[in-house]
Parts: structure tokens; C-alpha cells; sequence
């Protein structure tokens, strides 16, 4: 049973892991045996004390996600680096709040950069790279309750967790033959930064609190669980599927 859930000597590609969800994923598979690969715009120094902690190698480099010319530089360094990749989390992500009336064209085309536009480009490297070696690999994108849901003054973020689930299904198809599998997570109010204004707000959380049927909001070590198997073999037989994580919101 052990080594249906055992990520040893595999390496896994995070990104957003400097805090929040992503860090709760980077502890979970170092927890199940796997190097860490962490990549952020923010200081991954705390995520690389807990990775290490766990006794496992996480290399970290600074990305920007909203850049493309910045995500090739990181990708060809982490594989100079580490040769080898077996898994890849797309998990950052950002939130811009306004009214459909006033959404920026400038916060639109960023909020798609780093929440969709990123994901698919490193998961075309990810592929490439795991059909070049021959070898099974792991895609699991970080999708959101706006996948399912429309959401009120979200709707460049909605758009985005929509596009999110759309590619896991496009590329799940495309990838199956090569013996990839392309998952997503849909988290459901996890208390991190991203979502700080809610939670520390008595009264905006007060209905999120209501519907919660497992009576609390998720917190990023929630996340340990479904990362490891969802990025091992435990789950080889499951493709092109979202997984909710949100204590029952969804279904109440
Ligand atoms: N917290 C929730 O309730 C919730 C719910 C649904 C979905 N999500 C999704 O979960 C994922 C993680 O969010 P979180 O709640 O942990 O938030 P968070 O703000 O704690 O973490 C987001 C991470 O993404 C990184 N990031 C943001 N922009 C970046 C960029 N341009 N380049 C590189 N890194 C960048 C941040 O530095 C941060 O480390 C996101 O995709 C988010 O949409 C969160």
C-alpha cells in the first residue's frame, strides 16, 4: 500500500508554493518522498525550510508568471538543474476584484497571463518533456469554486478557473496516449492571503461559514492529501477529472 502513495525519487514542479495552497501541496509530496522544484515571485525561503525539514531537496527560482519570456528562463534553469521532472502543479494564481462594467483591460490580460497563460505553457513543457524521456507524468492544475460557479465582480478570475478546466479536459485527451495524466483541484474557501478580506471579516464570512457542511474553512495542510494522490500512482487509472477540496460547499 506504502508504494501506491511513495513519490521517492520522483520531482515535482509547484508553482505559487511560497504560501497559501502551494505550500500545503510542496510539504505533501515531500512528505510522500518527492524533491521539490518551487517556483514564485515571492520569497520561497519558508517554503524551502519546511521542504528541507521533511529531509528533501527544493530548489527554488524566482518566476513571473505574467511573462512568458520569464517562465522559459525558469523552466531552463530547473532543468539544467534537476534533469528530470515527474510532476507539475500549475497552482498560483492571483484575484482582481471589480464590477464587469470597470474590469481593467490591463488587469484582464494580466489575471489570464498568470492564472491560464502560464498553466498551459508549462504544461506544454511538462509534456514535451515527460514524451522526450518516455515516461508517465503528472499535470494537476489548481482549478477554484469559480470553475463551477459564476461569482459577482470575479469575472476575469472566473473566466480564467473556467479556462482552467477546459485545458485540464483538452489536454487530458491529447496526453492519455503518452501515458500523462491532467487533473485539476478545485479548492474551496481555504484561508490564505488570496483570500484574507474575506475571512478576516466577520461579516463577509458570515455566509460562507453557513454552507461549509464540514463546519470550517480549509486551511493549506487540506491539501496534503489529495496532492500525493493525485501525483502518484494511486491515481494512475484517473484523467481529464476535477477534485473538490471544500468541505462540501459545492454539493450543499
Ligand atoms: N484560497 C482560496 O480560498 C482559494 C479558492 C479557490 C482557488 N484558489 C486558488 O488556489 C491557488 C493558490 O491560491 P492561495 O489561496 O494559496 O493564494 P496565495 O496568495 O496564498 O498564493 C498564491 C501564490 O501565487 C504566487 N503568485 C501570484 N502571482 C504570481 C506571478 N505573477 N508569478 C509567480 N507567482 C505568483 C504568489 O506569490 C503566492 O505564493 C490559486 O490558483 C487560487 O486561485 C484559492
Amino acid at each position: 500500500m506504502d508504494s501506491l502513495f511513495s513519490l521517492a525519487g520522483k520531482t515535482a514542479v509547484i508553482t505559487g508554493c511560497a504560501t497559501g495552497i502551494g505550500q500545503g501541496l510542496a510539504v505533501g509530496l515531500a512528505k510522500a518522498g518527492a524533491d521539490i522544484i518551487a517556483l514564485d515571485i515571492a520569497d520561497l525561503e519558508d517554503t524551502r525550510q519546511k521542504v528541507t525539514g521533511l529531509g528533501r531537496v527544493c530548489g527554488c527560482y524566482h518566476v513571473d508568471l505574467a511573462d512568458s519570456h520569464s517562465i522559459d528562463t525558469a523552466w531552463n534553469a530547473l532543468l539544467s538543474d534537476f534533469k528530470t521532472v515527474d510532476i507539475l502543479f500549475n497552482n498560483a494564481g492571483m484575484q482582481y476584484r471589480a464590477s464587469a462594467f470597470e474590469y481593467p483591460e490591463a488587469m484582464f490580460d494580466k489575471i489570464v497571463a498568470v492564472n491560464l497563460k502560464a498553466a498551459y505553457l508549462l504544461s506544454q513543457k511538462a509534456a514535451r518533456h515527460f514524451q522526450s524521456r518516455g515516461c508517465p507524468g503528472k499535470i494537476i492544475n489548481t482549478a477554484s469554486l469559480f470553475t463551477t460557479f459564476g461569482g459577482v465582480e470575479v469575472s476575469g478570475y472566473t473566466c480564467t478557473k473556467h479556462g482552467i478546466m477546459g485545458m485540464t479536459k483538452a489536454l487530458s485527451n491529447e496526453l492519455a496516449p503518452y501515458g500523462i495524466c491532467v487533473n485539476a483541484i478545485a479548492p474551496g474557501y481555504i484561508q490564505t492571503e488570496l483570500t484574507r478580506a474575506i475571512w478576516s471579516d466577520p461579516e463577509r464570512r458570515g455566509p460562507m461559514d453557513a454552507r461549509i457542511p464540514l463546519g470550517r474553512w480549509g486551511t493549506p495542510a487540506d491539501f496534503e492529501g489529495i496532492a500525493v494522490f493525485l501525483a502518484s500512482s494511486a491515481s494512475d487509472y484517473i484523467t481529464g477529472v476535477m477534485i473538490p477540496v471544500d468541505g462540501g460547499y459545492t454539493v450543499r
